[in-house]
């Protein structure tokens, strides 16, 4: 694996076991949590917004008193966040002076396929001489890229990061993640809070080494790689924002939370450790629900988010309220304290908006997806139809502006995307009673052991070679991935 920045051999861990750090830990919930800053463009037109970004590495104090080299966009853990207007164009330059090649992919987002991040159109590192990944079958350009997002979409929360076939865990791991928020007219006008109530959360789980630099398994070419890899990479230090189980001080009202879950291959169960909080979930993955939809915890897969309004009015000034992840003994996310009182004229709508609720068309194209472990055929990994992915093989054609139903069938846990359209969930395990996190339209869903899903699905616009994976990104790296055609 091209590592940058490994500062030391990473060792490998074995099959499904937490990557233990063994570097000196912070006590939870001292250090404050960071906002990403907002991305400024370096000019504007009547229709778009250009800004320039540098793929490059950087020394941060992530654990108090160390440093750890990271691959990040400008530098940072995580990148800048894009706060942009639906239907304004942005085009971003992206400059890599990395030693690796890279690829640039904005999830969720209605792109056009030369802009969509094809995981072989790499930008080769700007100083040349290292080489990068060699990978030939796409569209390759000699240290920057100009990506080009329509924005042709609802206000939703959706996030960039890289999409190297084959590195793709790694180097998100090392950094290359951040937020691209759209938001609209509609969206603002509701009386949701704003501000600085109005708080993105970007959930994942790393591992430091003594020295602080991360550590991640060495190998997936190696002998015994079937281990921590194969898996994913799970590991024992949470950040949010970036910034190791983060503390942040809140008036006692109403907050809005953009959750992400950036993590390589973790799940969450979020929960509050003390009532009376909860989450009132107001969007998912791609923009405002109908209505919201409460929930005393809040399960997440990799790349899923929620948008949710937590109400911390019934808290006392100096009382302390922590998110806890369930799945892993109620250990501590991160941890909010009641600043004061202070007035709050927001509120949560009865009706955030309102989109077809499409009923199951009938006579619809019909498509089945397998995400399976792959031990046949000498591809040693993860498939999809009994395939490893293969970028010269599109797995289906599939029409524009008509609806499919696409089942998702596994035997294992994988968080399944889908590129270009977001999706409506129909059926989970074979009934109609959808789990409590399948509202609204969704790019990312979590399909469960032996379960199957039957999404309803419906791409436009642009024509070109898109992908379907699993964003375990271990799994994904290890070939879980399929290309398909819109034509
Ligand atoms: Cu978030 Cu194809 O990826
Ligand atoms: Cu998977």
């Amino acid at each position: 694996l091209a590592l940058s920045g490994c500062g030391q051999e990473a060792k490998p861990a074995q099959a499904g076991e937490l990557l233990r750090s063994k570097a000196k830990l912070p006590t939870p919930f001292q250090v404050p949590l960071p906002i990403p800053p907002v991305k400024k463009p370096t000019r504007s037109d009547a229709k778009a917004d250009y800004y320039r970004v540098v793929q490059q590495k950087a020394s941060l104090e992530i654990l108090p008193g160390l440093k750890t080299e990271v691959m990040g966009y400008d530098g940072l853990l995580p990148g800048p966040t894009f706060d942009v207007r639906s239907g304004r164009t942005t085009v971003v330059e992206q400059v890599n002076q990395l030693d690796v090649s890279t690829v640039v992919h904005l999830h969720g987002g209605h792109t056009p396929a030369p802009s969509d991040g094809w995981p072989l159109d790499l930008i080769m590192p700007a100083n040349g001489q290292h080489g990068g990944h060699h990978m030939s079958g796409g569209d390759m350009t000699m240290g920057k890229r100009t990506y080009t997002y329509p924005n042709t979409q609802r206000a939703a929360t959706l996030w960039y990061h890289d999409h190297t076939m084959d590195y793709t865990a790694p180097q998100v791991y090392r950094g290359l993640f951040g937020l691209h928020i759209i938001r609209d007219d509609k969206e603002e006008n509701l009386p949701l809070p704003k501000g600085d109530r109005e708080i993105p959360l970007v959930i994942a789980d790393r591992a430091f080494d003594a020295d602080g630099s991360f550590l991640y398994p060495a190998a997936k070419d190696g002998p015994g790689v079937e281990s921590a890899y194969m898996e994913g990479v799970v590991a024992d230090v949470t950040l949010v924002n970036g910034a190791p189980w983060p503390v942040h001080e809140v008036d006692a009202v109403r907050y809005r939370f953009r959750i992400l879950n950036a993590a390589n291959a973790r799940r969450y169960e979020l929960a509050f450790d003390k009532g009376p909080a909860k989450f009132v979930q107001i969007g998912s993955d791609g923009g405002l629900l109908d209505k919201p939809v409460e929930h005393k915890t809040l399960v997440i897969a990799p790349a899923e988010r929620f948008d949710v309004i937590v109400d911390f009015s019934q808290y006392q000034p100096g009382d302390e309220v922590t998110v806890v992840n369930k799945l892993d003994n109620n250990s501590g996310v991160l941890r909010f304290k009641i600043a004061r009182k202070a007035p709050d004229d927001t509120s949560i709508p009865a009706t955030l908006s309102s989109y077809a609720v499409t009923p199951r068309p009938a006579g619809v194209v019909r498509r089945e997806w397998r995400f399976r472990r792959g031990d046949a055929g000498g591809h040693r990994g993860w498939t999809i139809n009994g395939k490893a992915f293969d970028p010269a093989v599109m797995q289906a054609q599939v029409k524009l502006d008509q609806y499919e139903i696409w089942s998702f069938v596994t035997d294992v846990h994988h968080p399944v995307h889908v590129h270009l359209a977001p999706f409506q969930v129909l059926t989970r395990g074979g009934s109609n009673k959808l789990s409590a996190y399948d509202h609204g339209w969704k790019d990312t869903v979590d399909i469960r052991p032996a379960e199957v899903v039957e999404v309803l699905v419906k791409f436009s616009a642009h024509k070109g070679k898109y992908l379907i994976h699993c964003h375990n990104l271990e799994h994904e790296d290890m070939a879980m991935m399929a290309a398909f055609e819109t034509i």
